[in-house]
C-alpha cells in the first residue's frame, strides 16, 4: 500500500477481535517500527509484548487499579491548557458521542475501562525507555510509536495508543517484573478491528493546517 494512503486512512480502534497474531507478524511490525531515526543512533526504545493470559491478567489488574484510583484519561497537563487545545479535546468527545449512544455505553466508563484492558485486543506493547536517559529521548519513542501504528495499519490490523495506563506504572512493573530503571512511556493495544462495535467507524478530525504553521520567511 502506499505510504500516503497508509497515512490518511489510519485511526485509533477502540474495540478488536480477540483473535490471536502470530507472533512472527508482531516481529516483523516492530522489526519494520525499529528503522525509525533516533539521536545518534541510540534506539533508546524497549518493547515488551504481552499476550495472552498474561495480558488478561495486565488488563484486570489496571482494571482494579483504575476503580481504586479513578485517575481517567485526560491530557495530564501541567497548567491550564490554552482554550485552543481543550476545545479540540472537547470538540473530539462530543463527535465521539453518538458512536456510544449508539452502543448504550457510558463515555467514560468505556474510555477508561476500555483503555485498561487494550479495548480487548489481544496483543499489549508496552514502550519503555531506560532512565538514564534524559526527557529529550521521549521524542525517539514516540516516532517509533508513529512508525508502529503505521505499519500495523498496512498489516490489516488496529491500533490505540494507550497514555492512561502510565498513571498505574509502578502496578504494570510489579505485574510483568520490569526493572526499576525502565519507565514504561506509552502502550499500545494491538489487534483486529472490529467493525461491528460503532466507535471504529469514528474518524477525528484536524484543525486547518494555518493553525500550525508559522512562516518565518
Ligand atoms: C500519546 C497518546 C496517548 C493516548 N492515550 C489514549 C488512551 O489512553 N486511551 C484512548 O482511548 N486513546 C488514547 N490515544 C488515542 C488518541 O485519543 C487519538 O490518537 C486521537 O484522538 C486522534 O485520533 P486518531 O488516532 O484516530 O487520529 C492516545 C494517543 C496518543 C498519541
Amino acid at each position: 500500500m502506499d505510504l500516503l494512503k497508509v497515512i490518511r486512512e489510519r485511526k485509533t480502534l477502540r474495540a478488536f477481535k480477540p483473535d490471536p497474531i502470530p507472533r512472527e507478524k508482531i516481529e516483523e511490525m516492530i522489526r519494520l517500527s525499529i528503522h525509525a531515526p533516533s539521536a545518534i543512533n541510540l534506539q533508546p526504545w524497549e518493547f515488551i509484548v504481552v499476550t495472552g493470559e498474561e495480558k488478561e491478567r495486565l488488563g484486570r489488574r489496571l482494571i482494579k487499579s483504575y476503580k481504586e484510583k479513578q485517575i481517567a484519561c485526560s491530557p495530564g497537563n501541567v497548567k491550564p491548557l490554552p482554550k485552543t487545545y481543550s476545545k479540540r479535546g472537547a470538540k473530539t468527545l462530543e463527535l465521539m458521542k453518538p458512536f456510544f449512544e449508539e452502543m448504550g455505553v457510558n463515555i467514560d466508563q468505556y474510555i477508561n475501562e476500555g483503555s485498561c484492558n487494550f479495548y480487548g485486543a489481544p496483543v499489549a506493547i508496552l514502550l519503555c525507555l531506560d532512565d538514564s536517559f534524559p526527557k529529550a529521548r521521549l521524542v525517539d519513542i514516540g516516532i517509533a510509536l508513529g512508525y508502529l501504528v503505521l505499519i500495523a495499519h498496512e498489516f490489516g490490523l488496529g491500533t490505540c495508543p494507550i497514555g492512561l495506563i502510565i498513571a498505574y506504572e509502578d502496578e504494570i512493573k510489579d505485574l510483568l517484573n520490569i526493572p526499576e530503571n525502565k519507565n514504561v512511556v506509552i502502550g499500545v493495544a494491538l489487534g483486529y478491528p472490529d467493525p461491528d462495535i460503532p466507535i471504529n467507524r469514528f474518524k477525528s478530525q484536524r484543525d486547518h493546517l494555518e493553525t500550525f504553521i508559522r512562516w518565518i520567511e
